[in-house]
């Protein structure tokens, strides 16, 4: 049983999530792990809308943004804890060709497409079933995105398995098949804090990326096509470094991101699931280590947050209160062929773990 004493007053109601959404049910989910941990998910989008993990003292907090209402994610949400597709992040210009066929997506952030579209699969609403598997339990949510949705090709069949593990991870295992060719890049948009969940800014958050190389941007936010080296670069996160300590640098790339904003080039061993990075805030003492089997990983770390956010317990998200790490597949991919490829067949599956591990030190 839990051993951890809750320290968030908010208490986000289950209520505030029961809707009918196109003819669909919506719901909060709980998922409470051996050790008292606990997540709530909804339905609509996939979204973790609070993760109570232990400080060094044993208190539970909340280190998620996210809103108290369903009503909140619905009216506006910069992607709050949901889930991310069909294409996870840009394409330049919404333009791919599949079998020598062009599709135009909709550009919905400049002249790019970004995260699936104007209903991508963070506003969509999911099936959901609760699981009781030997990790912990689960929640199994299954969409299937018709062919032509978003303009995508092929319908898709998507399942994503969160399960809140009872060694303290939230673990998301996404899979996909489809009935033409199409391109796919599933990801999960968590704004993490570690400290209090948003209240202050994620600047003294140690970060580290096990990544050598990373994908520079256009003005757009579109990669070049070059790997650059890290080496010498405010990008370097090989050993664990404060967000903080070099974001206001004068350098080209952080003045496009506005920030930290670019997908690294993870160095892996394999295809399998791989300790990538890790993030640790000194005040708290929580560690989160990140383990997945993609080849990338955006870390954005919330510079478009501006107060305009009132989120969880009229918390109001000011800049830089939490940060992202996307694992998912290169920014564009779709438009550079030498990048790991997105293209999914009839045939083939698509499949991708994610897992976050909570500790304290
Ligand atoms: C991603 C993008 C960012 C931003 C956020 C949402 O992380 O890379 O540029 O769009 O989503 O605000």
């Amino acid at each position: 049983m839990s051993n951890y004493v809750c320290s968030s007053k908010a208490q986000i109601k289950p209520e505030a999530f029961h809707w009918t959404i196109d003819g669909s049910q919506v719901d909060l989910y709980t998922l409470k792990n051996s050790n008292g941990l606990e997540a709530t998910i909804t339905n609509y989008g996939g979204i973790v809308v609070s993760l109570k993990v232990p400080d060094k003292n044993g208190k539970l907090g909340d280190v998620v943004l996210g809103y108290d209402t369903l009503n909140d994610y619905i009216g506006n949400t910069p992607y709050f804890g949901a889930l991310i597709g069909r294409y996870g992040n840009r394409i330049a210009k919404g333009r791919f060709t599949v079998d020598g066929v062009e599709y135009q997506l909709a550009q919905n952030n400049d002249s790019n497409a970004l995260h699936g579209g104007r209903k991508g699969f963070d506003k969509v609403v999911w099936q959901a079933e609760k699981l009781d598997t030997p990790d912990g339990p689960a929640l199994k949510l299954t969409y299937t995105s018709k062919d032509g949705e978003e303009n995508y090709p092929g319908t898709l069949r998507c399942t994503v398995t969160y399960t809140l593990t009872n060694k303290n991870c939230l673990k998301i295992e996404y899979a996909a098949e489809t009935d033409k060719p199409t391109f796919v890049n599933l990801t999960h948009h968590s704004y993490f804090n570690l400290k209090d969940g948003g209240a202050s800014d994620i600047l003294g958050h140690e970060l580290m990326i096990k990544s050598s190389k990373f994908t520079p941007v256009d003005k757009g936010l579109i990669p070049t096509g070059e790997l650059r080296a890290v080496a010498g670069t405010p990008f370097d996160f090989n050993k664990p470094t404060a967000i903080g300590a070099r974001v206001e640098n004068d350098d080209e790339q952080l003045k496009f991101g506005k920030g930290y904003d670019h997908n690294w080039v993870l160095d892996r061993q394999g295809k399998d699931l791989e300790l990538v990075a890790s993030l640790y805030e000194p005040t708290s003492g929580r560690f989160m280590e990140v383990l997945t089997t993609e080849p990338g990983m955006q870390f954005y770390c919330g510079n478009f947050l501006d107060g305009t956010n009132k989120g969880k317990g009229g918390t109001v998200y000011q800049h830089r209160t939490g940060l992202c790490l996307e694992t998912q597949h290169f920014p564009d991919s779709p438009n550079h062929p030498d990048f790991p490829t997105t293209e999914l067949k009839p045939g083939e599956k698509y499949t991708q773990t994610t897992v976050y591990c909570f500790s304290t030190k």
